[in-house]
């Protein structure tokens, strides 16, 4: 039996491509184009304790949104399990699907995620009320208390999405999302789309919030300098695999993988903070497709110190220290 309040247990997505004109022609003739599917997660498994926030980190492409969903419960895998407390995020099946409301999600785009013809009194109110968290009668007074959490007032309850500012909205939906009294909220992207000063706000939100509530939190983000803050651990993500794990503290000041590397010396300001003007320095070479990913360690066409064995063998994520996880194939761990 695991401590961990959330477990992903070797879970794995693809997705059929939808193939074009010139594709099925292809197929036709048996160029094999017709088994072709996009690679969003391959056997990925992560554990979340009670309490703790799991920051996940890559590239755009890198399947951490459908990690997320998976998480869910929004979203099948197509092998492995998404557990909350050893239980199934998603009951029954194939379907109806009822999906656990113990974990809730705030999204990258408050503007697509709140229904604009509902005030947002509405909005905070509906899910408490249809799965009987709170009485009608009572929801005014459990909703004032959500928006001076998430700090809004009061009588924006009255008030329709199209009166916000992105960072308002993002608060609505995170005031939503806590109504529902998760035990776990997955959030993906929730800063990505405000400007930087208002990112600073929500990413201070959520800090007090963990510390008032004890929130347990999956943090999606492609920004390092997001998670830090927030994360007691770090998940970093190569195309569909997990390929570094570890605590924040650790990964960023000893990172074990030549991808992890590369990502922090592409952002300067983190490593050498006080340096003054750091090299800022691409990762190079491109992310691969993950419709055809390279063989052996996805990372190998772009990694320094790739040999042989990477593009053949499939790196394993294995432990290199207490608590930290590293799914590279070098013997030496130059640090
Ligand atoms: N519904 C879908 N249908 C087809 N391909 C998808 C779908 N969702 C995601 N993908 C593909 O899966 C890969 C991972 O996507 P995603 O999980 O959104 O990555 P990230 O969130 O890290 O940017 C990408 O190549 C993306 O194009
Ligand atoms: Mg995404």
């Amino acid at each position: 039996m695991s401590a961990a309040l959330v477990s992903l247990d070797a879970v794995s997505k693809r997705f059929a491509l939808r193939l074009s004109l010139g594709d099925r022609i292809a197929a036709r003739l048996g160029a094999g184009v017709e088994n072709r599917a996009v690679r969003a997660v391959e056997a990925v498994s992560l554990e979340i304790a009670r309490g703790e926030t799991l920051g996940l980190v890559g590239e755009s492409g890198c399947g951490k949104s459908t990690l997320g969903r998976i998480a869910v419960g929004i979203l099948a895998p197509d092998a492995g399990e998404a557990l909350i407390d050893g239980q199934r995020v998603m009951e029954g099946g194939p379907r109806p699907v009822k999906r656990t409301t113990r974990i809730q999600t705030v999204f990258q785009d408050p503007f697509a995620s709140l229904d604009p013809r509902m005030k947002i009194g509405d909005i905070v109110a509906e899910g408490p009320i249809a799965h009987g968290f709170v009485t009608p009668a009572a929801a005014p007074a459990y909703v004032a208390e959500w928006l001076a959490r998430v700090g809004l007032e009061p009588d924006h309850a009255a008030r329709y999405p199209h009166q916000f500012s992105g960072g308002q909205r993002q608060r609505v939906a995170i005031a939503r999302a806590l109504a529902m009294r998760p035990d776990v909220l997955v959030c993906d992207e929730p800063v990505a789309s405000l400007d930087v000063s208002i990112q600073a706000q929500i990413v201070n939100l959520f800090l007090d919030l963990k510390r008032e509530l004890g929130l347990t939190m999956l943090f999606i983000s492609h920004d390092l300098g997001v998670v830090r803050h927030l994360s007691e651990r770090i998940a970093i993500m190569y195309l569909g695999r997990v390929v570094e794990l570890g605590s924040t503290a650790e990964v960023l000041a000893r990172p074990h993988h030549p991808y992890t590397k590369a990502l922090l010396d592409s952002v300067p300001k983190l490593v050498r903070a006080g340096s003054g003007r750091a090299a800022f320095k691409p990762i190079a070479g491109e992310i691969p497709s993950p419709l055809d990913p390279p063989a052996g360690c996805h990372f190998h066409p772009r990694c320094p110190h790739a040999f042989a064995r990477c593009r053949a063998e499939r790196p394993n994520l294995a432990i290199i220290g207490a608590g930290r996880h590293s799914a590279c194939l070098r013997e030496e761990h130059a640090t």
